[in-house]
Parts: structure tokens; C-alpha cells; sequence
């Protein structure tokens, strides 16, 4: 498995591989990669032939009091967790690279990244997009494959794909959860033993919303009244929202429509914030 630092180098490499008639597959992370991750690296080698895992902390989706220096940097260990799950190349280049001096370009998607998350973190898609553009421009991918577990970030990159004629194929990986159901994130190291077993509420209630849905239960207000319900049992969580929405749109819905609203949750447990979603 070969790691790539440089822009130049990757778009040389993705040029030689489409000229091989390679299909180039490319999974987005920040590091410090767990098992989610890795179905994410497994669900692209399935579909591709040649797969590039980008590893970089991307600053500019991180508002300044959030966790960008503390987020866990773990390089040689991430490549070695890429080879096994079937990656053939790391892309992880410096900060420079992507931002160089001067840098002043930004990609803002309108209407899909407003609500939910773009009200409590109003410039954190204007990241994700930004950057995930400039990934599609460097690593040229045929497709990419994203997690359901960041239900809101799928459904603005779907749109960007869209909206700026990006021939990617956009694929959606399952969120992977620990047995006990807490949905795995790289944010859950900053978890103490305790928060961990209340941090179990968020789960709970989006498995509580499913069942109410499988006894006929359909309206939106019933099923976000539950879930919150069992959220607020826990002491040290703060919900931010819960919300039945559309998974495409995110825009609220008023009835559950199967395979096509989503239950999404935000919480602070303390100070670390936590997100989930059932796609109901
Ligand atoms: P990161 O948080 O590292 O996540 C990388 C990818 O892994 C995302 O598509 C995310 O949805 C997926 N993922 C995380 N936890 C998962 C789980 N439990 N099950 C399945 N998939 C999971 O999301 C980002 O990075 C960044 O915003 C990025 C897209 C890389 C742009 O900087």
C-alpha cells in the first residue's frame, strides 16, 4: 500500500489509474478509524478497483471552539488499519496542500446543510463541502462512499454531487454501532465510562421510534415526544434537537414515510457533542 503527501502526486496517480481503465473508489475520513470506517474501505473494494482512503483533519469545517486540536491524530496506525480492511492507497496530505496560503475559495451548499446541524455549527458544511470538492478534484474517483451515520453530511454532498455535475457515484455504508448499540465515532474516546452508559439514551430512543413505527405509529410529533422523553432521563444529556425529517431534503416531516424519513438526534453529553440517526 502506497501513502501519498502531495496533490500533484495523487492527481498523477488517479490519471494513471483511469488510463489502466481502473475504476478509482474513495473513502473520505478524518483518521483515527474504527470499525464504521473500515465497512466503509470494505463496502468500496467491493464496487472498485483501485481504493483511496483520504485521511486528513480538515480545519475548515471545525468552528474555532470546537475539538480540531484535540481531534485524535493516529497516522501509522490508520494506514496499517487501510491495508487490512483492502485500501491500496492513504492520501494524507499537510494541511498546506489543501489550504495554502492565500487559499480563499469555498464551496457553500444553500438549502440541504440549513437546518439540524447548520444551525448549531453554521460554517461546518461550508467544510465538508469544500473539501470533499477538492478531494473529488484531486483523487478523480468513480465513486465515494460516505456513512449513514452523518445522515445530514450524505444528504448535502448527494446534493452538491448534483448540483455541480460531479460524475461520482455517491454510495451510503449502514452505521455501524458496539454491540450495546452506541453508534461508533472517533468523538467516543472522549467519552468517560459514565457518560458512555448514558451516551446508550441516544440509541434507545431511535430503536424505541423504530418499534412505535412497526406497532402503526406514523406521526412525527408522537415519535420525536418519545424519543426526547427518553433522552431527558439522562442527567448529564442536553438534546440539541431531535427531528423527523426527509433524508433527502432534511426538511421535517409530519409523518414517518418508511425508507424515506430519517429520526435524527444531536446532544451534548456534557461537553462532548453526540449525533445519531435511524432511517425509519
Ligand atoms: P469522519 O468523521 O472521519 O467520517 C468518515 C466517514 O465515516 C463518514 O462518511 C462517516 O459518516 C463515516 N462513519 C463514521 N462513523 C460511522 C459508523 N459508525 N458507521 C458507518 N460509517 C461511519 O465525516 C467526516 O469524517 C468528514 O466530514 C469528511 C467527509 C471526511 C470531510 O472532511
Amino acid at each position: 500500500m502506497q501513502i501519498i503527501r502531495s496533490v500533484s502526486e495523487m492527481q498523477a496517480l488517479a490519471a494513471a489509474l483511469h488510463a489502466q481503465g481502473q475504476i478509482i473508489g474513495l473513502v473520505p475520513t478524518m483518521g483515527a478509524l474504527h470499525e464504521g470506517h473500515l465497512t466503509l474501505i470494505r463496502l468500496a473494494a467491493e464496487r472498485a478497483d483501485a481504493i483511496v482512503v483520504s485521511i486528513f483533519v480538515n480545519p475548515t469545517q471545525f468552528a474555532p471552539s470546537e475539538d480540531f486540536n484535540k481531534y485524535p491524530r493516529e497516522l501509522e496506525a490508520d494506514v496499517a488499519r487501510c491495508e487490512a480492511a483492502g485500501a491500496d492507497y492513504v492520501f494524507a496530505p499537510p494541511n498546506e496542500e489543501i489550504y495554502p496560503k492565500g487559499y480563499s475559495t469555498y464551496i457553500t451548499e444553500e438549502h440541504v446543510a440549513k437546518p439540524l446541524e447548520g444551525v448549531s455549527r453554521p460554517t461546518h458544511f461550508r467544510g465538508v463541502t469544500t473539501v470533499v470538492a477538492k478531494l473529488f478534484n484531486i483523487c478523480r474517483p468513480d465513486l465515494a462512499v460516505f456513512g449513514q451515520k452523518d445522515a445530514q453530511q450524505v444528504a448535502v454532498i448527494r446534493k452538491m454531487v448534483i448540483d455541480l455535475h460531479f460524475s461520482v457515484d455517491v454510495i451510503v455504508a449502514p452505521t455501524l454501532r458496539e454491540a450495546d448499540g452506541l453508534a461508533m465515532s472517533s468523538r467516543n474516546r472522549y467519552l468517560t465510562a459514565t457518560q458512555r452508559v448514558e451516551a446508550l439514551a441516544i440509541s434507545r430512543a431511535l430503536f424505541k421510534a423504530r418499534d412505535m413505527v412497526a406497532a402503526g405509529e406514523r406521526r412525527a410529533d408522537r415519535l420525536v415526544a418519545e424519543a426526547t422523553h427518553i433522552l431527558s432521563q439522562q442527567r448529564r444529556i442536553r438534546v440539541i434537537y431531535v427531528a423527523l425529517v426527509s433524508r433527502t431534503t432534511m426538511e421535517p416531516a409530519r409523518e414517518a414515510i418508511t425508507g424515506e424519513s430519517v429520526l435524527t438526534i444531536a446532544v451534548w453529553m456534557d461537553d462532548v457533542r453526540l449525533i445519531d440517526n435511524l432511517v425509519l
